[in-house]
């Protein structure tokens, strides 16, 4: 695309954005500079910059930092893109976006069993979109945990700017903590379910996580994951598959992507029964739905396309330079965006070849207490 075109496609964009006061990427200050993070991130990372770097070494924080940082960077994108749910779903014609991505959360919630009033906790809300949801489909009490103070934040101000019932406002909670050593507050057998949605795969090894849902959720209640996770055709010799998996790593915050039969081993190890494990994107296309992938390749609707497509990427890192040279958005927010990059483009090569999926869900069950007690 020439220069005199991408001016003519930015111009739209950037009066909109500040006529209509859109929250750009880079407009929440953050509380260090995005720079400052943005290196201590990629210092996580071997050669993280550069395309088919090393695979992430070890980390003995089990990437908790790593995604903290990850997250108080990328959450004003995410938002920018995907508004305020932050995974993937499948996608349907004739539904938008949103409607979609509402759908297959009503799908899990389903799944799990969730029932009116029960005590419910969300590991890794992000800044609370699918469990204000999920609260107001099943009516139970849903509280949020994130480690990014940012995310909690946001959740906390939609929650006030965009939620009008008190019935509804009354069943969602925000927490900030770390899921593998939950706050004193979540205590031992008083939850009914616990589920991470596109969260446990931030760290890399799931059995932490996973034994402290299964301390807070009462026997025979429900952890459920929806998860990226290689697909049981990832060749782990494959250097071209190998790539791509670090490209998701690095640009997506996460750590040792494994595969299905590896990740019952860890719910497992973690005291938990695996009930039930299956592709969501899979079921989803079987039912005639767009796999979820569209939304990161050509774009599903409108708003989709002008954001996370491909060509919404490329309009993003547009716009996001712009604003960073003219000095509007902070110093570091283009980089953020390649990073981005790094994880939208390999997610999208590896789910057209059918090896990897945003949306494994697993149902686990603490096992129920021997009769008696
Ligand atoms: C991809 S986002 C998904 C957010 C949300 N479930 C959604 O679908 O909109 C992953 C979330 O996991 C959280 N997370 C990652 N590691 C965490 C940790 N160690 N403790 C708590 N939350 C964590 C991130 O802060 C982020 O909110």
């Amino acid at each position: 695309m020439g220069l005199t075109t991408m001016f003519m496609v930015l111009l739209p964009v950037l009066g909109s954005i500040f006529v209509l006061k859109v929250p750009y990427p880079g407009k929440f200050e953050l509380d260090a500079e995005r720079a400052n993070i943005l290196a201590k991130f990629d210092d996580y990372y071997s050669g993280a910059v550069e395309w088919g770097a090393e695979q992430p070494s070890h980390d003995e924080a089990n990437n908790k930092d790593a995604a903290e940082r990850y997250f108080t960077l990328i959450t004003d994108f995410f938002e920018y893109g995907w508004g305020d749910a932050f995974h993937m779903s499948p996608l349907k014609e004739g539904y938008s976006f949103k409607a979609s991505m509402a759908y297959w959360e009503q799908n899990f919630a389903l799944e799990m069993g969730l029932k009116p009033d029960m005590r419910v906790a969300d590991l890794g809300m992000g800044i609370g979109g699918p469990l204000r949801r999920i609260s107001e489909f099943t009516g139970a009490n849903i509280t949020g945990l994130t480690n990014c103070v940012h995310q909690v934040n946001r959740a906390k101000t939609i929650t006030e700017q965009r939620i009008s019932s008190q019935w509804h406002k009354d069943r969602c909670t925000y927490l900030v903590g770390d899921y593998n050593k939950l706050p004193a507050i979540m205590e031992e057998n008083t939850y009914d379910a616990a589920y991470f949605l596109e969260s446990l795969s931030h760290s890399e090894n799931r059995v932490p996580p996973l034994s402290e849902a299964r301390r807070i959720v009462k026997p025979g209640g429900i952890v459920a994951g929806w998860q990226w996770m290689l697909r049981p055709e990832f060749n782990y010799s494959d250097p071209y598959h190998m790539e791509l998996k670090r490209g998701m790593e690095y640009g997506g915050g996460l750590r040792n992507l494994n595969k299905p039969s590896e990740r019952h081993l860890e719910y497992e190890a973690a005291g938990l029964e695996v009930l039930g494990s299956w592709d969501m994107g899979m079921q989803a296309i079987e039912r005639g739905w767009n796999g979820w992938w569209t939304s990161l390749t050509s774009g599903h609707d409108i708003p989709s396309t002008l954001t996370s497509s491909h060509f919404g990427r490329k309009l993003t890192m547009w716009t996001v330079w712009v604003l960073e040279t003219i000095g509007v958005a902070e110093k570091g927010t283009l980089r953020t965006a390649e990073m981005l990059e790094h994880c939208g483009y390999s997610a999208a090569v590896a789910g057209e070849m059918h090896i990897f999926t945003p949306a494994w869900v697993t149902i686990a069950r603490v096992p129920p207490a021997p009769k008696g007690e």
